[in-house]
């Protein structure tokens, strides 16, 4: 391992990293991620070959030749089909060779949420390869989209098995009417400086080969040429019942103020972003847009037992910040770098009933230890209370709701809010991984190799 990898000062290697992990979208954003099982591992040189040549990496992110990405990720099952060593692929963490569909009790994926109910396929039923495209307009990401399909669609052995368009509108709001894409941790060596309020992260959180919070370099599986620059992105399809939403909005409301009141105490923050620690009885859209202010919050000396920011609200639960300064946990071990896209249409503003229309959110959480950062934050933060004094309670947006469910806020007096509802259902995940570029070609050498030997 070089030596520049090793300290806090170092720079990322740009170039090799793929772009997904450290740039942002544009504004509007129109994706898609296309889903392949691989029938026959004879066929896996040519595609990854094909593949190469159309990624983008995290270096030619700003000034892209046609404003459109491609990246590429893999499930454990798919790697294994490609025909990785098995010693390699025994090496890589349990979480990801198990899959997300056997984490499932533990995630509190259940009942309606539950593996057999999802729509996106699984490592198990044939999620083996997947490209995420991103583009400026949906006529870029279908001339994108073409390219990487005309690469891998042509080879016999590939299948093209799921296909789902998301993105992201002007607003930045996702289907329940919140402006998201706010948040996110500055990283060690991205480049500039942090925002005010900013987490700061070692970049071995969230890419292979750098230090990470525990003050250890994060390392994969098998040989570094394979891992560094790589990481893990913990992928999530939640659909969400947005007539469910604002009907609960309403029958727990008197006036239209009481609604965005609860919504916001929901989420920690109002519709348009506004940190409700900054403003606790009223939105203030200009705040909401200064990048100066809308993170620059914490809660410990403020707000310790969540009178303006409830502790159970998602924001808090999701980063509860120095929150928790007094307790055993260590909120920089569970920092997310979250990319959340919407899919389906929008329900139209105003409507209560369901349409019987799909549309939810793919969260694409990525990190280096998916057990101590995704899995983390989703099983003990999101659909438990405990570390909030909480008892069993979840997250009032998205938590399970596999029991009744509640949650306390003191505005405009002290109450809980009962009656939680499941505004969302998990629709699919998997836990894949993203390598760097340089790592893909040694997986083609590697690949090249045991072929040879078999031959
Ligand atoms: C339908 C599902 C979800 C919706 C609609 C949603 C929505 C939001 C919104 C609107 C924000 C505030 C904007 C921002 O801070 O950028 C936010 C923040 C956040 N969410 Fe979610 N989210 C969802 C699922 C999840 C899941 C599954 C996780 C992780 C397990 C998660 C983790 C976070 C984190 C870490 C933050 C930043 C909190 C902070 O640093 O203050 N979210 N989410």
């Amino acid at each position: 391992m070089p030596d520049t990898l090793s300290g806090p000062d170092v720079a990322l290697e740009l170039d090799d990293i793929q772009g997904t992990v450290l740039r942002g979208r544009p504004n509007p954003y129109f994706g898609a991620y296309l889903i392949f099982e691989i029938e026959d591992p004879t066929q896996s040189l040519r595609l990854l070959e094909r593949l190469l040549p159309h990624l983008t990496s995290a270096a030619d992110w700003q000034a892209p030749a046609e404003n459109a990405w491609i990246n590429v990720v893999f499930s454990h099952e798919g790697l294994r089909r490609l025909g990785l060593h098995p010693d390699i692929l025994a090496a890589f963490p349990l979480e990801v060779q198990q899959g997300m569909a056997a984490r499932s009790e533990f995630l509190g994926d259940v009942g309606r949420s539950a593996p057999r109910e999802w729509v996106m396929p699984h490592a198990l039923n044939g999620f083996h390869i997947a490209l995420h495209v991103m583009a400026g307009s949906p006529e870029l990401r279908e001339a994108k989209l073409a390219v990487g399909h005309a690469a891998l669609s042509e080879l016999p052995g590939l299948k093209l098995i799921y296909r789902l368009d998301v993105g992201m509108p002007p607003t930045k709001r996702e289907h329940f009417g919140f402006v998201d894409g706010l948040t996110r941790p500055f990283i060690v060596g991205q480049g500039g400086e942090p925002l005010p309020g900013q987490t700061v992260s070692p970049p071995g959180e969230f890419v292979l080969g750098y230090h990470n919070a525990k003050g250890e370099i994060s390392t994969g599986a098998g040989p570094s040429e394979f891992w560094r620059n790589g990481t893990y992105v913990s992928l999530r399809m939640i659909y969400q019942d947005v007539a469910l939403f604002r009907r609960f909005l309403r029958d727990n409301s008197d006036d239209d103020y009481a609604q965005e009141l609860l919504a916001a105490q929901m989420m920690g923050r109002w519709r348009s972003g506004c940190p409700m620690h900054q403003s606790p009885d009223r939105d203030q859209p200009e705040l909401a847009k200064d990048p100066l202010k809308n993170n620059d919050f914490l809660y410990y000396d403020s707000d310790p037992q969540g009178r303006i920011t409830p502790l159970g609200s998602h924001i808090r639960r999701a980063n509860p910040r120095d929150g928790l300064k007094d307790s055993i946990s260590d909120a920089d071990l569970h920092v997310l770098l979250r990319r959340g896209s919407a899919y389906g249409p929008v329900l139209p503003e105003g409507q209560l009933e369901d349409d019987g229309m799909d549309r939810g959110l793919v969260l694409a959480v990525i990190n280096a230890f998916p057990a101590r950062q995704f899995e983390f934050v989703q099983s003990q933060w999101i659909n438990n209370g405990d570390f909030i004094a909480q008892g069993d309670r979840t997250d009032p947006i998205i938590g399970r709701r596999d029991r009744a469910d509640d949650f306390l806020v003191y505005q405009p007096h002290r109450h809980r809010v009962c009656g939680l509802a499941e505004f969302t259902i998990l629709r699919g995940g998997e836990h894949l991984f993203l390598p760097g570029l340089s790592g893909l070609r040694w997986l083609l050498d590697h690949l090249r190799q045991r072929q040879s030997e078999d031959a």
